[in-house]
């Protein structure tokens, strides 16, 4: 698995690439500048396409033309042409004066074979369903309310329970994210290396299995909802972890039925206002023995310091979950202590942060 660098390095390159794009701003006339903030759509939607149809599969290494890629893809060639066009002004391929396209370092990123695969999460963003939640944004802007229930009438949960390709391709998504930032997770110091870790609503099980591998005498327990766990089912299969977690269909707000040492809520509390994080919480540190810990792992946001990823990750919880947003590190440690939990270590681990909690 790829490893990203060290968060120092990770701060430093976000905050360069920052610093060279507003200096590429700085050389446009403002409207051009702005009107290219306004193309985000399409961006979205040409990564999306492209992966939908799995035209970096079909690509591979070669230099193709459209009309030689569409068949291969069930795709219209001209309009192949045009959306291929298009990604080469994003950089996901180059275009040469043949007409031929070939992928990018970036756009290899959406080939299945990929190190980290982001295919799934580019289909995921460009999906109907999460682009009409987005489209009601001003709406949440006036109303402070979340915008996916509205839109939808019913909460994303309840959606993917009704939709299961849409469920499975999310936990696949997630899945994605999670490798990323697994190595750096896994190599922080407060795991144990013995005992039992409960991944609560712990997706397919991506970070679980990242834990356990390197610590033969750790045990696992993911809790999550029934269509995800036929996900997580293959996946610890395919890692030859099967038999060393146990998988408990659950919900996050019923009691937790599993015992374990550490427990771990990933990228979770941000899906989730004060409230019902409250209620998390609460369902977790009754389920912990004294001395158990639960570690959140979620990315930290400042409230006044944009941040590239956070910033926008946060807009994602408004648009997509119930009330859900991106809190700082005191934000966090507040909820831990209002579930009676003694705050712990943070320790930074790739674009997350760690967050611990010891329960007396
Ligand atoms: C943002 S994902 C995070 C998944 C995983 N922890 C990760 O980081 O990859 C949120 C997860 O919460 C689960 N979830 C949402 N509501 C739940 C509920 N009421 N009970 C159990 N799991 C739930 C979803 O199935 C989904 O996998």
């Amino acid at each position: 698995m790829p490893s990203l660098p060290p968060p120092r390095a990770i701060d430093a390159g976000l905050a360069l690439r920052r610093l060279l794009l507003r200096t590429a701003d700085a050389l446009l006339p403002p409207a051009a500048a702005l009107w290219d903030r306004t193309m985000g759509v399409e961006r979205t939607q040409v990564a999306g396409a492209l992966a939908e149809l799995g035209v970096a599969d079909a690509l591979g290494g070669n230099r193709l033309t459209a009309a030689e890629l569409a068949p291969r893809v069930g795709a219209d060639a001209d309009t192949l042409h045009r959306v291929l066009r298009a990604a080469a002004v994003d950089g996901l391929v180059r275009l040469d004066r043949r007409g031929r396209f070939r992928l990018t370092r970036i756009g290899r990123t959406l080939r299945t074979d990929a190190e980290v695969p982001l295919r799934d999460w580019a289909r995921y963003m460009a999906l109907p369903s999460t682009q009409a939640a987005w489209g009601d944004l001003t709406a949440s802007v006036r109303t402070g309310a979340p915008a996916f229930g509205r839109v939808h009438g019913t909460s994303v949960w309840d959606w993917f329970a009704a939709h299961p390709e849409e469920e499975r391709l999310f936990a696949s998504a997630m899945r994605s994210l999670t490798q990323l930032d697994a190595p750096a997770i896994t190599a922080a110091e407060l795991w144990p290396q013995d005992g039992t870790i409960c991944d609560v609503a712990g997706g397919a099980g991506t970070l679980l299995a990242a834990v356990l591998e390197p610590r033969p005498r750790l045990r696992g327990v993911l809790v999550e909802a029934k269509g995800v766990l036929a996900e997580a089912e293959a996946h610890l299969a395919r890692r030859g972890l099967r038999d060393r977690v146990e998988l408990v269909e659950g919900s996050l707000f019923g009691e937790l039925r599993a015992g374990a040492d550490v427990y771990v809520l990933k990228n979770i509390l941000h899906d989730w206002g004060d409230a019902a994080s409250a209620r998390i919480l609460g369902s977790v540190r009754a389920a912990m023995a004294p001395g158990a810990t639960l570690v959140l792992v979620e990315q930290l946001q400042d409230r006044n310091r944009p941040h590239p990823f956070a910033s926008l990750a946060d807009l994602q919880m408004l648009t997509q979950c119930d009330d859900g947003r991106e809190r700082s590190a005191a934000e966090l440690r507040a909820l831990l202590t209002g579930a009676g939990l003694r705050p712990g270590r943070v320790e930074r681990a790739g674009v997350s942060a760690l967050i611990e909690g010891v329960a007396a």
